[in-house]
């Protein structure tokens, strides 16, 4: 059986504060490998498939606003229960809650936005991880 694998997006605001290298270094460093590396301007569309479970919610407009702004990278990243592995590196979905030694806790806060700008996404089931790939890795 081939590993697990998990869709990581760093996004625009972790590109736009130079957090790549950082963020890809704590994937690297736990021991995840990562597979595939892709640098892109995502456009509505995209967006709207990826958000798929987040339409007509309050936040779904501004954070395709956000999320569309300027350039994420896509990772595609393998190992045992990288799922699960990524959400815990990532922590909570509101930096400021987050948990120190987690990617959000460390680099991420709130800044009285609209839109959580947490700096990365991490799938959260095997379902959502083989969908979402499909979206960035086709
Ligand atoms: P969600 O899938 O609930 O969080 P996670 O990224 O931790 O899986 O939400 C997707 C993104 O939507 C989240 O990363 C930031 C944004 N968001 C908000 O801006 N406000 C909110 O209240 C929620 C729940 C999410
Ligand atoms: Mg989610």
């Amino acid at each position: 059986m081939s590993a697990e694998q998990t869709l990581i997006l760093v996004k625009p605001d972790g590109v736009a504060r130079g957090l790549t290298g950082e963020i890809l270094r704590r994937i690297e460093a736990k021991g995840y490998r990562i597979t595939g590396l892709r640098m892109l301007t995502a456009d509505r569309e995209l967006l709207a498939a990826h958000y798929e479970e987040h339409q007509g919610k309050p936040f779904y407009e501004p954070l395709v606003e956000f999320m569309s702004s300027g350039p994420l990278v896509a990772v595609r990243a393998e190992g045992d229960r990288v799922i699960e592995g990524f959400r815990s590196l990532a922590g909570t979905t509101d930096p400021t809650g987050a948990a120190p030694g987690t990617i959000r806790g460390d680099l991420g806060r709130d800044w009285g936005l609209a839109v959580q700008q947490n700096l990365v996404h991490g799938s959260d089931s095997t379902l959502s991880a083989e969908r979402e790939l499909g979206l960035w890795f086709s």
